[in-house]
């Protein structure tokens, strides 16, 4: 509690991405993991070789932009600031121990970016007016640019926006939150279809909640119930186990890997 109060108050975050609840799910996310490390490890190093599989077959090894870095849990980013000339490492809040882990090399740099677009606009947002729509991230399309990894992003870039909605408008929101989340979700798809280096996109595309004889009790799409990119590879995250989030029930993300998502769409 004190660890995470000290980081609340210590972690720069600008005023919306605060109200908005950015810099609360960031810490959250490093207290669950303290909690949950044993069952996260795995999700976690899948992740990080699914980055370095990708490395391996970008076209060249100038710039490498990881998308979702956040606290780098997930990124390796000593192995890619050694293969790539350079490394951006893109969040909306990057916590102190991240930033403190750039430091350390030279060629990595840190950018806070939101990159939907959307969150300035929609934190002056009032309900009645029309929600701002969601915009491409230019550094992505960069000619230097040889590899962007999306880093367990894609499902988180409607969460807060919807919350965000529903909490101004109440349930009279609920229908603009949810396709907003959906513009989110598939903007930034459409956006990774049209790098011209290499993309791998990493992310949770379905969750559930089952009992621990493996009773489902609930499950549904994490991305809005947009199909899916074609997984070259997929794993389960266990990412609450019982009783991390209920007394019983245990959540999973089933949580994939594909390279150039959209790409051969684009190109038909
Ligand atoms: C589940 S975490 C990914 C795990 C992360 N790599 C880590 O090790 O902590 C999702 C990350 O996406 C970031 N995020 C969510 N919405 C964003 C947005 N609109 N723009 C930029 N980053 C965003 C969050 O701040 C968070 O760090």
């Amino acid at each position: 509690m004190i660890l995470e109060a000290l980081e609340w108050l210590a972690t720069p975050c600008p005023r919306p991405l605060r109200d908005m609840g950015y810099l609360s799910e960031l810490i959250a996310i490093g207290a669950r993991h303290r909690r949950c490390r044993a069952a996260w490890a795995d999700h976690l190093s899948r992740s990080r070789q699914a980055i370095l599989d990708a490395a391996a077959q970008a076209p060249n090894r100038r710039k490498a932009i990881v998308l979702g870095s956040g606290r780098l849990l997930d990124v390796p980013l000593a192995a890619l600031a050694a293969q790539f000339e350079s490394v951006t490492l893109v969040d909306a809040v990057h916590p102190l121990a991240a930033r403190w882990q750039a430091r350390r090399q030279a060629n990595v740099t840190l950018v806070t970016r939101d990159v939907t677009g959307i969150i300035d606009a929609l934190h002056r947002w009032r309900p009645g007016e029309p929600l701002p729509v969601p915009r491409s991230l230019d550094m992505i399309h960069a000619p230097d640019v040889d590899l962007v990894v999306s880093l367990n992003l894609l499902s988180q870039l409607g969460v807060l926006p919807s919350e965000w909605i529903e909490k101004r408008a109440g349930p009279a929101g609920h229908a603009s939150a949810e396709a907003l989340s959906a513009a989110l979700t598939r903007t930034h798809l459409d956006d990774l279809a049209r790098c011209a280096g290499r993309v791998c996109l990493i992310g949770d595309v379905e969750w559930w909640r089952a009992s621990a004889d493996g009773t489902v009790a609930e499950r549904s799409s994490s991305i809005d119930g947009i199909e899916a990119p074609t997984a070259l590879a997929e794993w389960i995250w266990p990412m609450a186990p019982a009783p991390e989030a209920d007394p019983l029930l245990s959540e999973f993300r089933r949580v994939i890997v594909a390279r150039d998502p959209g790409k051969s769409a684009q190109a038909g």
